[in-house]
């Protein structure tokens, strides 16, 4: 696929879907900087220069939206193993779409789909990952988040190893879940679940409900255990957090 490595931009995710049909199989932009780097549902992702990693990847599917359930979770499954071939293995996953370590957030995934339901569709997959940050920066989020210096326990492992790492972890990843789906990630990603067992509460747009995390199912669903016994909830719909 096309390689772009640009100095900055709005979004790598927004450039990837302006070139839409243009763009070939498996297109990699990544940005040194972003001017309004987002998260889920229009919050901001802080993206100064110099520090971190900005990457969207875009990859093309024959099976329409109705194959691609988990493709967000099967992510954090595929940045994982980055991680780990970088060795550094003391993250989790939060589900849907964050990388935890023990002291915060270290980076966060954003899948956005366009096409059809059935038929040819394409994923752009955007990926922030925090290399090393600044007192500032940890001021500026509004929640405890983390960098790979830290994780290293000293100093971050070199940025072009690890963008070869996530963009060859995301090549191979992305192939797999072409051919099975999330049911080749279920078992990885409940290895990596941080949420399983853990008190948790789930805010909807109505209602919030108290539990305990019971894991994800087949379609990347989070379980949870509660008084009205076993529910499950889709990533559209609620934000989770620790009780
Ligand atoms: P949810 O579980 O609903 O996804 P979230 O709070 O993690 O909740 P996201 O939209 O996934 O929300 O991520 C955006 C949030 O991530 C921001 O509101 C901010 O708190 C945090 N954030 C922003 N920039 C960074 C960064 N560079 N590193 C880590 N976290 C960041
Ligand atoms: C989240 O946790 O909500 C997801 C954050 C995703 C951030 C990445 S950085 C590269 C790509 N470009 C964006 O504007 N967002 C994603």
């Amino acid at each position: 696929g096309a390689l772009d490595v640009v100095w900055e931009i709005d979004s790598t995710s927004s450039e990837l879907q302006r070139r839409g049909a243009a763009a070939p199989d498996l297109s990699v932009v990544i940005a040194e900087t972003q001017s309004a780097g987002r998260g889920r549902r229009g919050r901001t992702w802080l993206s100064p220069p110099g520090l971190n990693l900005y990457l969207s990847c875009l990859k093309r599917f024959d099976g329409g939206f109705a194959s691609l359930t988990g493709l967000s979770l099967a992510v954090g499954v595929i940045v994982m193993r980055a991680l780990g071939a970088l060795g550094l293995c003391d993250a989790g996953l939060k589900w849907p779409n964050d990388v935890l370590t023990p002291d915060g957030k270290l980076a966060g995934i954003l899948v956005e789909l366009s096409g059809e339901y059935q038929g040819p569709c394409a994923a752009v997959i955007g990926i922030g990952l925090n290399l090393r940050l600044t007192d500032a920066l940890r001021q500026q989020a509004g929640q405890p988040i983390s960098d790979l210096a830290t994780l290293a326990g000293g100093e971050a492992p070199d940025r072009n190893r690890v963008a070869a790492a996530l963009i060859t972890a995301l090549c191979e990843g992305l192939d797999q879940f072409d051919r099975q789906g999330f049911a080749g990630f279920v078992d990885d990603y409940a290895s990596h679940d941080l949420l399983r067992g853990a008190p948790l509460r789930v805010q909807g747009p109505q209602a919030q409900w108290d539990g305990v995390g019971a894991g994800v199912d087949a379609r990347g669903a989070l379980c949870v255990r509660t008084e009205e016994g076993l529910q499950s909830f889709d990533s559209a719909d609620v934000s989770v957090r620790r009780a």
